[in-house]
């Protein structure tokens, strides 16, 4: 299916800047970016590694295909991790995380909107996860205030980062293999 792009908020170059620090400290050698959208992640880490090291990922069709035109970064379309081969030493996901709100039009809801109470797509993605990590790979999970905590909280995250936003606080959760 084809939407909007998500063009890069607040929530993007918060985690796009804690991504360069968290990169300057360890080393990886594969990167699963998911639910890349504009790519602003998978480009990161893609300066770092190298454009061939890292695999970006979307539902939206769009942002694949802008990805194959402009940035050169491999992607592919995917339902979370559908058609995704193989492991990572670090998995991305800056995740649709707000609750339900039926006046959402359908063209952004899909980058927004986590589900009906807002946690269902991250604890689908942190289910299946685990399977696409390397021995001591890491996950990196944007998530917000706003979404049910209680959940994603028997995944053993640490909180790594956290950005006062108007309405909400922004969270990124780290999990271990
Ligand atoms: C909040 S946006 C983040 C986009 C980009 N990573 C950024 O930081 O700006 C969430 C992205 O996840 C994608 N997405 C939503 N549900 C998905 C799913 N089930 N599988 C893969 N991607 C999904 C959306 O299309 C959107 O690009």
């Amino acid at each position: 299916m084809k939407y909007s792009i998500y063009e890069p908020l607040e929530d993007s170059y918060f985690f796009k800047d804690f991504l360069i620090k968290y990169l300057s400290k360890i080393l990886i050698k594969s990167h699963l970016d998911v639910g890349t959208g504009s790519g602003i992640l998978a480009k990161v880490s893609s300066k770092i590694i190298g454009k061939e090291s890292v695999l970006a990922t979307d539902i939206n069709e769009s942002a694949i295909e802008n990805l194959k035109d402009i940035k050169g970064v491999k992607g592919i379309v995917s339902n979370l991790f559908e058609n995704v081969n193989g492991k990572f030493d670090l998995i991305t996901f800056n995740a649709p995380y707000l609750p339900l709100d039926k006046r959402e039009p359908k063209d952004s809801k899909i980058a927004t909107t986590g589900g009906i109470k807002g946690d269902e797509i991250s604890l689908k993605f942190l289910k299946e996860a685990k399977k696409h990590l390397t021995k001591s790979g890491r996950i990196l999970l944007l998530i917000s205030s706003l979404t049910p905590f209680n959940k994603i909280e028997k995944y053993s995250p640490v909180i790594v980062a956290r950005k006062k936003l108007f309405n909400e606080v922004l969270l990124i959760l780290e999990f271990m293999e």
